[in-house]
């Protein structure tokens, strides 16, 4: 197989538990990671193959969530991909002579799942073509904000198979049933307009304001009460994944565990004093 990666050397300035500067060098092949004052961003970077999800891709993309997850200094984190494509599926060369025993030995594609055990917030800042495994790692996040050139697909269909990043579950739980099954089963790509309107995408804005737009929300979110952003994130969560009853009892007891942190009572006082609030992530 051709390889169409080229490595990637990017510093990332971290600040040590004793307050230190330390610069890591992080090497990769098929991402690019930094750090924009409280937001990692992850752009996906494998432009010949328009961002082709391949393992190594996986696996760089899940080691750099996990690094930004455990970094005290970064409240949230954009995933972003090319101006024309923020990933156009999983990476067809690799998988095309796979056979059953080959997935069922190694699913490496279920990998992607661990995305789910990120607790700080994910946002897809999503250009071009968001198609198969890139339609779903959008979806994995947890919300997208598109451009007005974007595309979303899921195209499976087409090469005689199906969605296998949780495309057919998150999709349907996004847009619901008729919409998920218009897009699973004629593999038509929906403009970024449409994704808005059918709640796939919660804001479309012109592709040069993109990237800023999606830092942007990510600092607003890194602003804020981290142990309570962590909360709420979980709280929506709930709602996807268990009974109302059950998703409201952890929503009252999340919501009672606020009380506990630092934040609310500097959130709260800031207010009563009419001040900004100063939060300490404690
Ligand atoms: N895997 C591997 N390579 C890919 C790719 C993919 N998913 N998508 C695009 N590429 C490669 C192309 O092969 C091409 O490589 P070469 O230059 O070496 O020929 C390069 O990216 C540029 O692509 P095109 O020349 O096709 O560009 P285009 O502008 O004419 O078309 C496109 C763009 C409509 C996105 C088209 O590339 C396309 O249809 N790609 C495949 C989309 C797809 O079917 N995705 C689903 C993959 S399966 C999946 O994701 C399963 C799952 O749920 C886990």
């Amino acid at each position: 197989m051709k390889n169409k990666d080229e490595s990637n050397k990017t510093t990332v300035v971290k600040v040590d538990s004793f307050g230190d500067k330390e610069e890591k060098t992080n090497s990769t092949e098929t991402i690019l990671v930094e750090k924009r004052e409280k937001v990692g961003l992850i752009t996906l970077n494998r432009p010949k193959s328009l961002n082709a999800l391949n393992r190594q891709l996986a696996k760089e993309t899940l080691s750099a969530l996990k690094k930004f997850d455990s970094d005290p200094d970064v409240g949230a984190v954009v995933i972003a991909g090319s101006p024309r494509a923020f990933a156009a599926g999983a990476d067809i060369e690799e998988m095309a002579e796979k056979t059953f025993i080959d997935f069922y030995m190694d699913d490496f594609l279920s990998s992607w799942d661990e995305v789910r055990t990120i607790k700080i917030p994910i946002i897809a800042a999503v250009s071009g073509f968001a198609l198969g495994g890139g339609c779903e790692l959008a979806l994995l996040c947890d919300f997208i904000i598109a451009s007005d050139d974007a595309q979303f697909g899921q195209p499976e269909i087409k090469l005689g198979i199906l969605p296998g990043i949780g495309g057919s579950q998150r999709l349907a739980k996004s847009v619901g049933k008729s919409m998920a099954m218009d897009m699973v089963l004629t593999g038509r790509n929906i403009p970024a307009q449409e994704a808005k309107e059918i709640g796939l995408v919660a804001r479309v804005v012109p592709k040069e304001e993109l990237l800023q737009t999606a830092i942007e929300a990510a600092q607003t979110i890194a602003g804020f009460n981290s142990p309570s952003v962590r909360m709420a994130k979980s709280a929506v969560n709930m709602a996807f994944e268990t009974p109302l009853d059950a998703g409201l009892k952890q929503e009252r007891l999340l919501f009672k565990a606020a009380f506990a942190t630092e934040g609310q009572k500097e959130g709260m006082n800031a207010f009563v004093n009419k001040r900004a609030p100063v939060f300490r992530n404690k």
